[in-house]
Order: structure tokens, then sequence, then C-alpha cells
């Protein structure tokens, strides 16, 4: 079996959570061992992580101690699930990755892009996506997606506004458009049914039996 590494990237209220379980079912049904995580978390270490960067205030953490938690978080899961998942011939697929940091810290949150990529590569020693897939939707559908999940789930970053999401959005075109071959961008707005099938198709194209 070949073991494959698929993340899944985009703003607040896109759906990649959902569509990253749709992927997985379809990888089951095609008889692949398939591991579905998520960052930040995915590991013990990590999970206890996440917890202290998408809880409290807004301006908890500044945004390079966001890109130092997230990378330590990284690291741990990196190690300790992703490797070991692949290295067994699972597929991993995983809600964000290195390209969240790349948006979120960087390009919106202002830390230097030369920081960004030595953490990434101190975090990761080299391990890249084969495909990434950016789940695109405006800025104000996502949002409004997030205020219907009810205000007692709204998390730090979704707390943040507008113009922070719109940058955001325009990170992960600008990191799909320099990376064509590992990047694909699909469209959030479209039916669940409808993506989904979009993404197995394409997976399927990519990665034939
Ligand atoms: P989620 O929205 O997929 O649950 O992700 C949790 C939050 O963590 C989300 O608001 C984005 C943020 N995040 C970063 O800021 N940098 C990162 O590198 C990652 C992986 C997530």
């Amino acid at each position: 079996m070949t073991a494959r590494f698929v993340t899944f990237e985009g703003g607040e209220g896109a759906g990649k959570s959902t569509q990253l379980a749709r992927l997985a079912d379809h990888l089951r049904r095609r008889g692949h061992e398939v591991l579905s995580t998520r960052e930040p978390g995915g590991s013990p270490g990590a999970e206890a992580i996440r917890t202290l960067i998408v809880t409290g205030a807004v301006d908890r953490w500044d945004a390079r101690t966001e890109a130092l938690l997230v990378a330590a978080a990284r690291r741990d899961h990196v190690e300790r699930t992703i490797r070991p998942a692949l290295a067994r011939g699972a597929w991993v697929l995983c809600d964000r990755f290195f390209d969240s940091t790349a948006a979120y810290q960087g390009s919106a949150g202002g830390v230097d892009p030369a920081a960004i990529a030595w953490l990434r590569a101190f975090a990761t020693d080299g391990l890249t996506p084969d495909l990434t897939i950016v789940v695109d939707v405006p800025v104000a559908v996502g949002m409004a997606r997030v205020a219907a999940r009810g205000e007692g789930q709204r998390q730090r970053f979704e707390l943040r506004g507008a113009a922070f999401h719109e940058r955001l959005r325009a990170a992960f075109h600008a990191i799909a458009a320099a990376e064509p071959e590992r990047c694909r961008v699909v469209d959030g707005t479209l039916p669940v049914e409808q993506l989904a099938t979009t993404i197995a198709v394409a997976v399927d194209a990519r990665f034939p039996a």
C-alpha cells in the first residue's frame, strides 16, 4: 500500500472537516487504511497545546507566540502520529497543516515569512503533503456558518474581524498559486455531496489505484 499525506486548508467555516470525513469514507471504500487527524492537535501533547491556542481572549497570544505554539504542536504530531502512520502504509488526512501557519501567523498575523519557513522545517524535517485541498469560501459565507454554530463554540480566531479573514483567504489563494502541483482549490459553496464527489474524483485522478 502506498502511503499518502493529504491536507485540507481554508479559512473559518469553509467546511474542511466535513469534506475530510467524506474523503476518508471514500478512501476506506477503496480499501485503504485512513488516519484522520487535525492541527493543532492530533497527538495527546499537541491536543493539550491546541487548547492553549484556540481558547481564551482574542489577544491571549501575539502572532509570534502562536507560531511557536503551533510549531511545537506540529513537531509532536508529526513525530508521534503522522510519520508512524505513513510508515505503516496508511493514508493520512490532516485538517490543516503548515499552510495554516503561513496564512494565520504569517500573512494575516505579520510574522516574517523567513521565520515561518524556518519553523516549518524545524517542526517537520521536510515532511510535505502529497496533496493539499484548499476549500475556498467567501469570507461572509464562512463567517455566517461559524455564527450559525452558536456563540458558545466560537473560538479565538473566529472572533477576529472581516479584514483578518480576507487576508487569510488571499493567503491561501497565494499559496495555491505558488504551488499548483501540490495544491488544489475547490469551491466550498458547492452542496456538500457535490463537493465531496469533486474531491474524490480529484484524489482518484491524482493517485490512481
Ligand atoms: P480549526 O478551525 O480547523 O478548528 O483550527 C483551529 C484554529 O487554529 C483555526 O482558527 C486556525 C488556527 N491555526 C493557526 O492559527 N495556525 C496553524 O498553524 C494551525 C494549524 C491552526
